[in-house]
Order: structure tokens, then sequence, then C-alpha cells
């Protein structure tokens, strides 16, 4: 096992920075690469690291495919960066893999579709107040457009509170990572807890494999600015690790129609005679205030607010207490799927640290609502993209046969149903609206800090391959 080097490690693989309120992302395209490579090593002396605790402003920073080729990286060497990545978020084939048709069509995105402006790097900055917030993003803004950078997206966030705009507590669930979690951290059940090369590159994953990453020939690097492959690898160990303490972010915008879903609850509850709160809940899979409905399926529990070391194969397999199409079912559906009882370790490959943050206030009844949805992970076929198109958007999704994610799922093939499976009759709720519209997205590799001072040093030092 190669051991962890969180120095070498961008802080938000290890920590969400909830306790900072403020969060602004910043999006620009390079024009070229040498103002790419100023522009990183503007940025690198103020990037967290994952081994610095109680920072009060965090910056951190994530390229895409066009921004790694923009700062100099060629064909063959995109080509070790995973397929999903390089190809990015909006190919047609894609879209239609994730469900990002119709409404979610990237063409309609207001940032990362075919009509918006080319993103290079995305940077990520937290700070304990909005004017502390306001000082360091324009800093940032001043330095790209000293160097002729253009700004592509400009995303805020609402201060960060743990309920989403729906009403729902959320952060809640997170694989646990033992590596990353601190000593006092509570322990889960021994087989949910998840590898490290799950989440990050270059350590050992579910398989006990190391995951696919950009492996350069030495000569690549010929300041032995990356680190090197860790022998105990088998792999050949002259070799420079631009994917080691790097991961994978996939970012979408999803905008959340709250007074459409606050609508369809009422009058859902009314033709059910149920209450708004119960039937929210049963699409979610936990009460507003967090508590899972596989524990306390009658009623929010304070104590159960942050219950997370629970399963569905014990607890719940028919559904009655938590609908086996319910959103965190889908999302993790723990130990059972399709009807069966399995190992958590097979649900575990396709886990996601979630990082996102809300926008919009909403406050006059005009502005867009939603979430900044933010994930990493180190497979994104195996790991996000599975989630989305295998579990979330499947009608077919544990034995179900046209319904959806009645949170975030895409309406396909026309299924527009969610049933709470009950004694002794289940109840149907039907053409349900979608209360989610995705409105921008791509996908970023967030390296570790050696593999971006290469990648900022990369149009100067004129690597050999
Ligand atoms: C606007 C859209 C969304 C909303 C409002 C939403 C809301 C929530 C809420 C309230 C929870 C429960 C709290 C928690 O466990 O942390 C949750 C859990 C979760 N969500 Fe979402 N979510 C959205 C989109 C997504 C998407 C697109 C994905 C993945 C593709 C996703 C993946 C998850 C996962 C993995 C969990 C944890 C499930 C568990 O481990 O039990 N969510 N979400």
């Amino acid at each position: 096992m190669p051991s962890l080097d969180l120095a070498d490690v961008q802080g938000f693989v290890k920590s969400g920075y909830t306790s900072l309120g403020y969060a602004r992302y910043l999006m620009y395209a390079f024009g070229n690469g040498s103002a790419g490579s100023a522009f990183l090593s503007t940025l690198l002396p103020a990037v967290t690291r994952a081994d610095q605790r109680n920072v009060s402003i965090v910056t951190q920073v994530a390229l895409t495919s066009s921004g790694l080729a923009g700062l100099g990286l060629n064909q063959d060497q995109l080509a070790l960066f995973s397929q999903e990545f390089t190809a990015g978020m909006t190919t047609p084939a894609r879209s239609h893999f994730l469900g990002d048709i119709d409404d979610h069509d990237p063409s309609r995105w207001s940032w990362g579709g075919p009509r918006n402006p080319q993103i290079d790097v995305l940077v990520l900055c937290f700070a304990a107040t909005s004017t502390e917030l306001d000082e360091h993003t324009s800093g940032i803004d001043a330095a790209a457009d000293r160097l002729g950078l253009t700004t592509a997206a400009r995303l805020d966030t609402q201060q960060w509170s743990e309920t989403e705009p729906f009403g729902f507590r959320d952060g809640i669930s997170q694989p646990f990572i033992a590596e990353l979690s601190s000593a006092s951290a509570t322990r889960p059940t021994a087989d949910t807890a998840v590898e490290l090369g799950e989440f990050l590159l270059g350590y050992p994953n579910a398989y006990g494999n190391l995951t696919d990453r950009p492996v350069l020939p030495a000569a690549a690097d010929p300041g032995h600015v990356l680190p090197s492959v860790d022998p105990s690898t088998n792999r050949a160990a002259n070799t420079a690790d631009l994917g080691r303490n790097g991961t994978y972010l996939v970012f979408r915008s999803l905008r959340q129609d709250v007074a459409g879903f606050r609508a369809y609850l009422d009058q859902a509850a009314g033709a059910t005679g149920s209450d708004a709160a119960s039937v929210a809940a049963k699409f979610v899979g936990r009460w507003a205030g967090g508590a899972p409905l596989a524990l306390s399926p009658d009623g929010d529990r304070a104590e159960l607010s942050l219950a997370n070391d629970f399963g569905y194969a014990q607890e719940d397999p028919d559904g009655v207490g938590c609908p086996l199409g319910a959103h965190v079912r889908r999302a993790n559906p723990r130990d059972f799927i399709d009807g069966q009882a399995q190992h958590n370790s097979v649900t575990n490959r396709h886990r996601l640290l979630r990082r996102g943050r809300k926008f919009g206030t909403g406050s006059d009844g005009m502005e867009a609502v939603g979430l900044h949805f933010i994930a990493l992970n180190a497979n994104l076929s195996r790991q996000y993209e599975f989630v989305q198109h295998s579990w979330i958007n499947n009608p077919k999704f544990n034995g179900l046969y046209d319904d959806i994610d009645p949170i975030s799922g895409v309406r396909a093939d026309g299924a527009t149903s969610f049933t709470v499976q009950g004694r002794p009759i289940r109840t149907r709720y039907r053409d349900l609206p979608a209360f989610v519209t995705t409105e921008g997205g791509a996908y970023f590799f967030l390296p570790g800090l050696q593999a971006l001072a290469f990648l900022a040093g990369l149009a100067t030092t004129a690597p050999q391959t």
C-alpha cells in the first residue's frame, strides 16, 4: 500500500469546508498555454492542501481536458486520462447516457454546453465571510485578467447550511474512508468502509487494484517535479506519476423547482390522504430533519438525523419504510439491490464523495435556486456515470418497472411514476413533473499538488516524450 501523502492532496478530497460558509466557483479559458501556466503558477502557493487544518480561505484548482491540452499535454499524454474525462460531459452519446436530453440538453445550458464559452480551469474558492470571499476572488479575477484569460463562468453559492432547497437535510451520507477520517470519527460497520483508491488515484481501489491513471515516461518530467510510481505497484520505476493524489471532479448545476415540488406534494398528499411532509420523505428516503425512513418509518426523529450506519436487507427489504425507488435508496442501495441482499462491497464500487453547495435565494420568487452538485471519484464510468444512469435514471431499478427517481431522475422512456410499497397496498404517484433541471456541467481533473506544479511548468520546460 503506497503511503498517503496528504501534503500532495488538494484539501477538497478530505473536506467540503462546510465550516466556511461562502463559496464561489470561477471558470476561465486560458487563451494560450503560457498564460495558463502563469495562472497556475500564481495560484499554486494558495492551493489548500489536505494536511492543512483550520484554514479560513481555501483555493482549489481543477482542469478540463482542453485545459490540460492548452497547458501542453500532447494527445498521447491526454489519452492516459479516463476516456469520459477527455471526451467531456457533452458528447451526444454521453448526454443520452446521462439523461441530458430535452430540457436538460447541453445546448440549453448556461455553462459547459456547446454554445457556452470553453472552460479550461476551475478555481473553487471558500471563505468564512462574504467580504473575504469577494476579496479573494477579486484577486484571482485580477490575475486572470492580467494574464489575458477569459471568464467562462462564475457561479455563486448560497451561504452554506445543512438544508438543500427542497427543505431536506443534506450532506449526511458520505463514504467512510479510513485514511481520510479523523481519529475521533465513528467507524461504521466494517464492510461499509470504502477504499481510498475509489477517490484518490494511485492507491488500491475496491478491486485491490490501482485505478487507471496518467503515468508519464520519466523523460517527460526532466525536473523530477512529479512523484515517481511506487515500486510496490510493479510498474516500471522510471515513470512520472501525473495522476497520483489526483481525482476526477464531476460538476453539474441542477436547478430545483421548489414551488412545483411543493405544489405536487400538496396535491399528492390530498389525493392519497397523507401529508406533504410524509410524501416528500418517501421521495427522498429520509425525513426533512435527516432521519432515514429505513430506521424511522413513521416520523422524523432528531436522534437519528445523522444516522448512516444502516442497511436495507435486514431493516427494510420490502421498501415498506424507505421505498425501493426513493432517492437515497437509488443513489446508494447499500446491502440490498434488485430483491437480493448484497455485500456492501458490491455497492461500494459505485460511491461518490459529494461536495456540492446550493445556489440562489429564491427570495423574490424569480431567482433560480438549486444545487451545484459536485462529486469526486476515481473512476467516472464506474462511479458517477453508473449511479446516474443505472440507478438514478433507471425506470427498472430495484425490480420497479416504470418508476423514476422522484428527486433528480430524468424521465426516461416516458416513465413518470413513483411507487411507495406498503401494506396492505402500495401507493403510486403518477405524472411526476421534473423537479430538477440540469443547467450546466463538466468533468474536471483535480490534480495533486506536485502534478499542479508540473502542469504549471509545462509551457516553460518543453518536456520530451
Ligand atoms: C438537485 C438534485 C438533488 C437533491 C435535491 C438531492 C438531495 C439529497 C438528499 C436530501 C439526500 C439525503 C441526505 C444525505 O444522505 O446526505 C441525498 C443523498 C444522496 N444523493 Fe442526492 N440530491 C440530488 C441529486 C443527486 C445526484 C444527481 C446524485 C448522483 C448522481 C445524488 C447522489 C446522492 C447520494 C450518493 C446520496 C447518499 C445516499 C446514501 O448514501 O444513503 N444526488 N441527496
